[in-house]
């Protein structure tokens, strides 16, 4: 079983696809492939978390990111 230190979950509810959701994870699954990601971090697709009106929405380390981009969940996990 592998052990990940940290979830980042990605909400496919509608809005949210709408707002491209997909190519967002995408994205996400490419930044965490990276040296020093690698293995550490796993993307959990959601259905609607209730934020549609900031779509897309990712939640990481507890935290609710409205209007998410891949940069912006770059910064939250280097730090
Ligand atoms: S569709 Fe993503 S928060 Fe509702």
């Amino acid at each position: 079983m592998a052990t990940y230190r940290k979830f980042i979950f990605v909400c496919n509810g509608g809005d949210c696809k709408d707002e491209g959701c997909k190519k967002l994870t995408k994205d996400l699954k490419s930044l965490i492939q990276t040296d020093g990601h690698k293995g550490k971090y796993k993307i959990i697709r959601t259905k609607c978390m209730d934020f549609c009106k900031s779509a897309p929405v990712v939640v990481y380390n507890n935290e609710v990111c409205k209007k998410a981009d891949v940069e912006a969940i770059r910064k939250k996990i280097t730090g």
